[in-house]
């Protein structure tokens, strides 16, 4: 898989989703469909957007025991996405087990992402209410570590982590990165913050943009902004 731009489509119904991908005509962006959209309008809207002609990584972050784990994969699988995720903290044995559910009877499976420590989460709170007290550079590489020795293909994380994960799990390991804006825009409640072409430097292998490009006057030129900053 090369360098690619994955929109984040966190908009609450499927009318607002399409009236959104319209805009891009015959261009097929690959789309990110978290739980707002998921949750809002069920599977039907995987197969609706799949339907379309787009990539999907469906970014629900499972985290549960194995078994359940594993059924919830199985149906994912079905549904023909691209990429999943899962939360690392639900274990090594969690994650393997994702990969057999998702694993389809002719061998073929979306890819498997884990994410790692969560960027809302900072030291002070994994050490209170988590009761971690490692510094997080250390438990994000750790979780990475952990999902690549269970077979999975890659970590989400910030593209500031890109690098290490890449030295520490293989650079084959993807790093899907949000916290992605233009040098000229808005923050948001995105706090450690890279441009496109930064995140090319540090070597992330898929950005993560929501609000930049849904949330712009023109969402088809900041998505060509973005393709061209990373990819080229
Ligand atoms: O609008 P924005 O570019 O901030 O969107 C980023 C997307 O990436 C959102 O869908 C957000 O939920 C997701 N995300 C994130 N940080 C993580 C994991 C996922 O921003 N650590």
């Amino acid at each position: 898989m090369g360098k690619d731009v994955i929109i984040a489509c966190d908009f609450p119904s499927k009318e607002a989703t399409f009236a959104f991908l319209d805009k891009f005509g015959d261009e097929k962006p690959f789309v990110k469909i978290g739980m707002e959209l998921f949750y809002a309008e069920g599977p039907a809207i995987v197969r609706d957007i799949k339907r379309r002609g787009h990539k999907i990584f469906l970014d629900l972050k499972l985290h549960d025991i194995p078994n359940t784990v594993k059924k919830a994969m199985q149906v994912l699988s079905s549904l023909d996405v691209d990429m999943c995720n899962v939360h690392a903290a639900g274990t090594a044995a969690m994650m393997e087990a994702a990969l057999e559910g998702l694993t389809r009877p002719d061998g073929t499976r979306p890819l498997l992402i884990a994410v790692t420590q969560l960027t809302s989460t900072d030291q002070e709170r994994m050490e209170r209410d988590l009761l971690i007290r490692e510094p997080i550079d250390q438990v994000v590489m750790h979780y990475a570590a952990t999902a690549a020795k269970a077979g999975l293909d890659g970590v989400v994380c910030s593209p500031l982590e890109a690098g290490k994960v890449h030295e520490v799990c293989g650079v084959g390991f993807l790093t899907v990165t949000p916290g992605v804006r233009f040098a000229d825009g808005e923050l948001g409640d995105q706090a450690r913050v890279t441009t496109p072409a930064r995140a090319k430097e540090l070597g992330s292998d898929y950005i993560v943009v929501g609000r930049p490009i849904t949330a712009a006057d023109d969402p088809v030129a900041a998505y060509k902004r973005c393709m061209q900053e990373f990819t080229d």
